[in-house]
This record gives structure tokens, C-alpha cells and sequence, in this order.
């Protein structure tokens, strides 16, 4: 399964062209997401899904940019879905699971309610590179650890990057 991904990350950097941030950015994010799934134990399937949704999430943005002239998250939500369908036919992913990604690309700003696990490490991975990334103060990486984060792993991540 872990060829599929590899083979994934490839067709999103590709999908960016040159375009070093949000390459370099998808890549941290998947990682991020497979150290958590890791660390809380996901079961192989989950944990799947997951890391091809976190290689995909912001896939949405050129699309956005082009449709809506923003970049902003909800845009990003609403063209992403599409993009991933189209990069995501030329793997061998069941319907379910390619629905599910999608849901996830759709959700990945949305904090409350929060869908299950995978939802959560995906929140989890990319707020810990775009907490460096943007960057977020200090009360805003506190806000999120309080009330947001949930895993012990994304936690303790969280904790010994940003000493929250
Ligand atoms: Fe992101």
C-alpha cells in the first residue's frame, strides 16, 4: 500500500508543477499524518485513506485561485474534491475509499464536529506545519492544543515542537 502513496505523492507534486511550498507543504503534512497514525495504532485501511487524503488535501488550490481568485480554505474545499477524483482515477481505490478522501478534502478546515479519527489526524498534521509555516502565535497554537487536538500523539507533536 505504501507504493500507492509514494506513487500519490508523486502525482500531486506533479498536479503543483513548480510550485516548492505547497509540494514541500503536502509532503510534511502527509508525514506528519503517518507519524500520528503510527503512534495511535490506525488500523492498515484507516490509516490509508488517511495518508492519501493528507497527500491530497489542498489539491483544490490552483483551482480555487483560478475559479474564485482566493486561495482562502473554503474554496480549497469546494474545488479540491474534483481534482483528487481526477488524479485519484488512476489508482486502483475503491469507490468508498475514494468518497472518503474527498469527504475529508472537503472537511479539512472544519473543526467541530470533528468525523472520526482520520478527520482528526488530518486537522492534527496540518496544523502542525502550518503553525511553522504561517506562523501561528503562540495563544493560537495553545487555543488549538486545548481545544482542538485530541490524539496523544498529535499532542505530544504538538508539545515538543511548539512547548505548548
Ligand atoms: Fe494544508
Amino acid at each position: 500500500m505504501y507504493h500507492q502513496i509514494s506513487r500519490l505523492l508523486r502525482a500531486a507534486c506533479a498536479y503543483n508543477g513548480a510550485d516548492p511550498a505547497r509540494n514541500q507543504h503536502l509532503i510534511k503534512v502527509h508525514n506528519y499524518a503517518r507519524m500520528i497514525a503510527d503512534g495511535e495504532h490506525l488500523d492498515a485501511h484507516t490509516q490509508f485513506v488517511l495518508e492519501a487524503a493528507a497527500v491530497l488535501h489542498d489539491i483544490g488550490i490552483h483551482e480555487a485561485e483560478r475559479i474564485h481568485h482566493s486561495s482562502a480554505g473554503q474554496y480549497q474545499q469546494m474545488e479540491g474534491p474534483a481534482v483528487a477524483r481526477k488524479i485519484l482515477a488512476d489508482f486502483p481505490f475503491e469507490q468508498e475509499d475514494i468518497d472518503r478522501i474527498c469527504w475529508l478534502i472537503a472537511h479539512h478546515h472544519v473543526y467541530k464536529p470533528i468525523d472520526g479519527i482520520d478527520h482528526q489526524i488530518l486537522l492534527e498534521a496540518d496544523f502542525l506545519v502550518n503553525a511553522f509555516e504561517e506562523p501561528y502565535t503562540e495563544p493560537q497554537i495553545q487555543q488549538f492544543y486545548e481545544t482542538v487536538a485530541a490524539t496523544k500523539t498529535g499532542k505530544e507533536l504538538l508539545r515538543t515542537h511548539y512547548s505548548s
